[in-house]
């Protein structure tokens, strides 16, 4: 673990208060003082290998239904697909992660051009600091500026939700010009994390409300701790356009928050002891309710190659999100902020064909009938 992290932190481990703004901006303009610099930690320690969780993936034992005769060429894979109208180059997406620091505008920016380019979607990261910040705001209007055809997902946590006002969120999302509402669930995180806010009384119902009172598709994530199968019952009665399961299998939250505490403190191994907390989507797999739900099922949470996007694909997502990957392969110096724009275009590519490959490894031309198909078995 980089002790950077940990010395920055000393003494420092009590919840830190927060304190409301003389000049709000706005409502309801609960300043989060420590905001950037813990969003700064997420990004180094997101790349740092022991907060990715590698082993007991059930998505190891999914397999795909091979054939050695397609009986298509490969030229005929198609792997376009929509969302809500709009023509999307790949079924997967940059799932949300970083803004509002100084570190995130250039990473934002690079994930808006690959938007832009290959038409996909880009869930863009908490935009908590906007209910308070006017930098903030002006920050994401100077990347839709310069990416008017990048397809963006608002972000904020449902713990923010239950307490923001429904017009704050219209705003926040107006600015952003996004295609749609991403709302994070997070109850393990924020218990964890040292300026964590668990609150989540009204959670179902503040989604609810949403989803009737916004103009755009509202979809429900988690962020690597999955759902169970009485939530996606549970989630179905809301209304949501999407739910993201985002579970466990890949960067793990328990972890991250746990290394920002001081080294040998109980916080950090509270951390460690629900490190292994939460559901992989061998739970989605299982559900037995799956035909029911009317909401669009999407997967996130350890998807690494295009590969996994396919075998996500086969059990019946209709979106695929990827976070850490994406980062991994843009960032070659966090500290330095020396990105590879390049690098990052090329993992699309790389992805994109991965996932073609996979299609026509089972005989598909496209991506409904793989799904319809059910191409997978588990071993
Ligand atoms: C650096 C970083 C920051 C993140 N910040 C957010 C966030 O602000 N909002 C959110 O919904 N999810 C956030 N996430 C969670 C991801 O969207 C995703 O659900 C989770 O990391 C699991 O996906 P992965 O295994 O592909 O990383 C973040 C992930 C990373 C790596």
């Amino acid at each position: 673990m980089k002790s950077r992290i940990n010395k920055r932190k000393k003494g420092s481990s009590k919840r830190r208060s927060f304190f409301i703004s003389k000049k709000p901006s706005i409502a309801p303009l609960v300043v989060d003082p420590t905001f950037d610099s813990r969003k700064s930690d997420h990004l180094v320690l997101s790349l740092d290998g022991q907060t990715q969780t590698v082993q007991n993936r059930f998505i190891d034992r999914i397999h795909l239904k091979a054939t050695a005769f397609p009986e298509i060429n490969f030229s005929d894979v198609s792997v376009v697909t929509q969302f809500n109208g709009q023509q999307l180059s790949a079924p997967f997406f940059i799932s949300s992660m970083t803004s509002g620091t100084a570190l995130g505008e250039p990473i934002n920016e690079a994930f808006a051009l690959l938007s832009q380019e290959k038409q996909i979607l880009m869930g863009v990261g908490s935009q908590r600091k906007e209910l308070y910040s006017e930098s903030a705001q002006a920050e994401w209007k100077r990347i839709r500026k310069k990416y008017p055809r990048s397809l963006l997902l608002s972000n904020l946590g449902l713990s923010q939700l239950i307490t923001t006002p429904s017009d704050q969120v219209k705003k926040i999302i107006e600015n952003l010009e996004a295609v749609g509402l991403i709302i994070h669930c997070n109850a393990m995180q924020e218990c964890i994390q040292m300026e964590g806010t668990p609150n989540f009384q009204s959670g179902l119902k503040t989604i609810e409300k949403l989803v009737h009172e916004l103009d755009v598709p509202v979809i429900v994530k988690e962020v690597g701790f999955g759902f169970s199968q009485a939530d996606l019952v549970r989630l179905n009665q809301t209304g949501v356009y999407a739910v993201d399961f985002s579970g466990r299998g890949g960067t793990n939250w328990a972890r991250i928050e746990a290394l920002r505490y001081p080294k040998k403190s109980f916080q950090l191994d509270t951390g460690f002891v629900f490190s292994d907390w939460g559901y992989d989507i061998q739970e989605w797999v299982e559900f037995h309710d799956k035909e029911s739900v009317s909401y669009q099922f999407w997967s996130s949470g350890g998807i690494r190659n295009g590969l996994d996007i396919a075998k996500m694909v086969s059990t019946g997502a209709y979106l695929v999100g990827m976070a850490q990957p994406w980062l991994k392969s843009l960032v070659i110096d966090m500290k330095k902020k020396k990105l590879n724009t390049e690098n990052l275009f090329q993992f699309y590519d790389k992805t994109h064909k991965e996932l073609k490959i996979a299609l026509f490894g089972c005989g598909y031309a496209n991506l409904d009938l793989f799904r319809k198909n059910k191409a997978f078995y588990v071993r």
